[in-house]
């Protein structure tokens, strides 16, 4: 079985041709990625309308692109995919409208995916690939979440951020220390530079008893610590803040990992999502998982954040495990607001005319 998808929940466009063997993991034929990221970066933010207009340019040249690096024609393809939420309203349908034109063209039935399945699904593309049941750290742009992950298709939520996600947190701060958008990454790069522990920043909700998260307050203490630093840091005080920011955010996620196993008993975490690129987030939770006997699982770098061919995955995957089927009814719709564990509670889609 082939199986298209579409990506575009944001301001990244993503289409990947995912094919499902006879034996193992679906295998990623091709995939391809547009990022609008200099386009929103002029506004400090993606601006949603800005973002469907370009996945509206981009999705029929990165399908062409897919399917010439796949050496596969449209007509091998068995069910077009697609990222029906959580996202943005309107760059989410455009890649549903894309997905459900193309398969009543090609007579082939479809299938909407939770982004955040793709993200937790990921790994499953690695060379190092997990074994089911493990604990996921979701941790993306707009979400920050503890999952445990018996099957495909079987996700308990353990904990979440009541307040900014992770990569908001990074996003945020890194916007008060004047560093471009999409400020994550590039607050990793000054934090390289800097001391961990030259700022005392609060670790909220570090010792809460529960595994819920609250990074809101985190944004507050940079705010202050950079205004102490007067109208022109140094370099040096910048980075030291920077590192220090990061080292507050990377500790939470590490010790929530950590007792997220301990509480479910199991020995799997795996690690997704935009963060889970972070190179600081990644040798904190090598090393701590390496001390106890435990074992991390990570996406490939190129698909930690967001893209085709995890939604080609999780669709594919669930269609071999049979928790989804594909549908003929070609009457979409999106959902913008999708919590991961309200996956099968799907809202019927209204009948035109009813
Ligand atoms: O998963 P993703 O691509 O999109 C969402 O679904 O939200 O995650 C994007 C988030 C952004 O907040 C971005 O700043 C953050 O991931 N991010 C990073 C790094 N790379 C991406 N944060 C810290 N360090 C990184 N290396
Ligand atoms: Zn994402």
């Amino acid at each position: 079985m082939n199986v298209l998808a579409f990506e575009s929940s944001c301001d990244e466009t993503g289409v990947a041709l995912v094919s499902t063997q006879a034996v193992g993991r679906p295998k990623l034929r091709a995939h391809a990625l547009y990022s609008q990221v200099q386009m929103h970066a002029a506004y400090g933010g993606v601006v949603p309308e800005l973002a469907s207009r370009d996945h509206i340019r981009r999705a029929l040249p990165l399908t062409r692109q897919v399917l010439r690096e796949a050496g596969a024609t449209l007509a091998e393809v068995d069910v077009v995919a697609f990222t029906r939420g959580p996202g943005l309203a309107g760059a989410l349908l455009v890649g549903a409208g894309v997905a459900c034109a193309l398969a009543a063209a090609l007579g082939k039935p479809t299938l909407g995916v939770h982004h955040l399945e793709g993200h937790l699904l990921s790994p499953f593309l690695s060379t190092d690939a997990p074994e089911f049941p493990f604990v996921a750290l979701l941790v993306s742009g707009g979400h920050t979440q503890l999952m445990r992950v018996d099957a495909v298709g079987h996700y308990t939520l353990l904990g979440e951020s009541i307040d900014d996600a992770a990569g908001e947190a990074f996003d945020k701060s890194a916007k008060l220390l004047g560093l471009d958008y999409p400020g994550g990454p590039a607050l990793a790069r000054l934090a390289v530079q800097g001391r961990a522990d030259a700022y005392s920043l609060p670790r909220p909700l570090l010792h809460s008893g529960n595994l819920d998260f609250s990074f809101a307050g985190l944004k507050t203490a940079v705010l202050t610590q950079h205004r102490k630093l007067g109208s022109s840091p140094t370099a040096e005080q910048l980075a030291d803040l920077a590192a220090s920011t990061q080292a507050a955010i990377v500790e939470v996620l590490v010790t929530k990992s950590l007792a997220a196993l301990k509480s479910c008993g199991l020995q799997r975490l795996v690690v997704s999502g935009g963060v889970g690129a972070n190179t600081e987030l990644r040798r904190q939770l090598n090393e701590a998982t390496a001390r106890r006997g435990l074992r991390v699982y990570y996406p490939e770098l190129e698909l930690c954040t967001d893209n085709g061919a995890m939604i080609a995955l999780a669709a594919a995957m669930r269609l071999q495990s049979g928790v989804a089927k594909a549908s003929m009814d070609y009457a979409f719709d999106v959902r913008p607001r999708w919590p991961l564990d309200q996956i099968d509670q799907i809202d019927r889609v209204i009948p035109v005319g009813a």
